[in-house]
């Protein structure tokens, strides 16, 4: 890595601060700066640790920009990450080749401490369709230099988006071997569909541990997020592709629904405060747009992208404005395995929550693209099973919200000129599904896709348990719960690739990882065909 020059000497420095002032002098020296009782403290970076041990990110590739992230934290599990309270100027480069000389862009801008000095930078005014490396610099230090890449323009004829479809990362429970093999696969974009960090531990499946307990405040999910990014692998698949995100439930706590936890006794007020703080850490850590920045308990993390005129892509949230599940005691969120429940039917009962169901409808209705892909966190089609009690399913999952599903089915059905495909995440397991105007009635038109990818690491049901899931649902062509995978996703005007990746040993960090299965669908025929 190239070094910046040395910080000029004191008597030069101060010449500068006169010249410059206070803020500015901070910027141009990329030293640390205090601002004092009418004087200014200006400092190096301390120590000689790296400051970028976290890495950097880019994501949310537009037309014309891209976000860039960063977060300095010399001694991550430090408060602070081992810095002082107060901003650090970090400056940032972005060019169309690995020197930075061709089309260079700079800035600068200030770590704030209120932020954990994470940086989201939005680089505007961008060619677009066009691949970038970019880095930062903090006092005399040097980030790894990250790949990103602008989207086409909205009206561009597009032959293609590539994208790796991943999910359920736990980091105890095995080495991130796939996402070596993301960081070296040729890609537009990752996308991400949730449980990035998990809260909790599993003390049978732990191969590694999390850095300190089960997080409870700002601090504690600071260091849950600082634990995985320290993962060298994860930070290469950051550093190697923009990334696009939405979030699942372990970002927060396990099966919470809104503002309610299943967590007994801590109430919407200690949930919401709770929540405040993993959305918090969760904002710091990503590459996500600095407008993105949570107020309180409340951060809009769904939204609309477009690739050229080949595709409209949908993030979607399912988890900040869900109702909570059906029969569980009253004040208390949880999914659990049940058969019978007069609340099911509620059709006041939501995943998305009425206002993303309406924004979603109404896009849905309106996109000009024959490809519409929506992301989010879970598996749509059902995987109930058959049983002499009953057919018994997950109430945390789109099973346990039947009217919502059927909403988005006839939300979906209802605009017949595009293709629509769904991908999810959650399950821990391999997906291709049919998904039907209205799901409970098998007799009912094909509408859309499913690919849901297995989980990166945390563990799956047993296969015992996933065959009878496919037994009892016809419209699951392929569920396999025994590998631990990402898919890859390739898409032209006329058809959709999906390629399953797997590994049956997680647990090493040079696992082997092969095709599980391929599918496909074609425009113009909802469905997936093996392929
Ligand atoms: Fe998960």
């Amino acid at each position: 890595m190239p070094r910046l020059p040395e910080n000029p000497p004191t008597m030069k420095r101060r010449h500068l601060l006169t010249q410059l002032g206070r803020g500015a002098a901070a910027l141009a020296l990329g030293s640390l700066f205090t601002p004092g009782q009418g004087r200014v403290r200006i400092e190096r970076l301390p120590g000689a640790d790296d400051p970028f041990t976290l890495g950097v990110a880019s994501g949310m590739p537009g037309p014309d920009r891209v976000l860039l992230w960063t977060r300095l934290a010399p001694q991550p599990m430090a408060p602070l990450g081992g810095l002082p309270d107060a901003a650090v100027a970090v400056r940032w480069e972005l060019a169309q080749d690995e020197a930075f000389s061709k089309g260079l862009r700079r800035g600068e801008v200030l770590a704030q401490p209120a932020h954990a000095h994470s940086v989201h930078v939005s680089v505007d005014g961008l060619p677009s369709d066009r691949r970038f490396f970019y880095r930062f610099h903090a006092g005399a230090a040097s980030s790894p230099i990250g790949r990103t890449r602008t989207a086409p323009a909205v009206d561009a004829p597009v032959s293609r988006l590539r994208l790796a479809l991943a999910s359920c990362q736990h980091y105890e429970q095995g080495a991130f071997a796939l996402h070596q093999e993301i960081a070296q696969q040729d890609l537009d974009l990752v996308l991400f569909v949730g449980d990035y960090i998990y809260e909790s531990s599993n003390p049978r499946y732990r191969l590694r541990a999390h850095e300190g307990p089960k997080p409870t405040d700002l601090d504690g999910y600071r260091r849950r997020h600082a634990t995985y990014k320290l993962d060298p692998a994860l930070r290469a698949a950051h550093a190697a592709h923009p990334w696009l995100l939405t979030w699942d439930d372990h970002e927060v706590e396990n099966d919470y629904a809104g503002g309610v936890s299943p967590t007994e006794g801590l109430g919407v007020e200690g949930f919401l405060a709770l929540r405040t703080a993993a959305y918090k850490a969760y904002f710091e850590h990503m590459p996500v747009s600095p407008e993105m920045a949570p107020v309180g308990p409340a951060m809009q993390i769904h939204g609309h992208h477009r690739w050229g005129r080949l595709a409209d892509l949908w993030t979607l949230d399912n988890r900040q404005y869900r109702s909570v599940q059906a029969c569980n005691e009253p004040g208390r969120a949880g999914g659990r395995v049940m058969t019978q429940c007069d609340e099911l039917g509620d059709p006041a009962r939501s995943v998305l929550g009425p206002a993303q169901e309406r924004w979603l409808g109404e896009a849905l209705a309106t996109s000009p693209r024959g490809w519409r892909l929506l992301a989010q966190g879970s598996q749509i089609s059902s995987s109930g099973i058959d049983t002499p009690a009953g057919r018994s399913f997950f109430s945390d999952g789109w099973d346990g919200y039947p009217a919502a599903r059927a909403r988005l089915m006839q939300a979906i059905a209802a605009q017949p000129q595009g293709d629509v495909v769904c991908l999810g995440g959650d399950v821990h397991r391999h997906v291709a599904a049919r998904l039907r105007a209205d799901p409970a009635d098998p007799r009912t038109a094909v509408v859309a896709s499913e690919f849901v990818c297995s989980s990166l690491t945390s563990r799956g049901l047993p296969e015992t348990m996933v065959s009878l899931m496919r037994g009892s649902n016809p419209d699951l062509l392929h569920a396999r719960g025994d590998e631990r995978g990402y898919a890859l996703i390739d898409l032209t005007p006329e058809r959709l690739d999906c390629t399953f990746r797997a590994t049956r040993f997680p647990v090493e960090a040079q696992a082997q990882i092969h095709t599980q299965a391929r599918y496909a669908v074609e425009r113009g025929t909802a469905g997936p065909q093996a392929a």
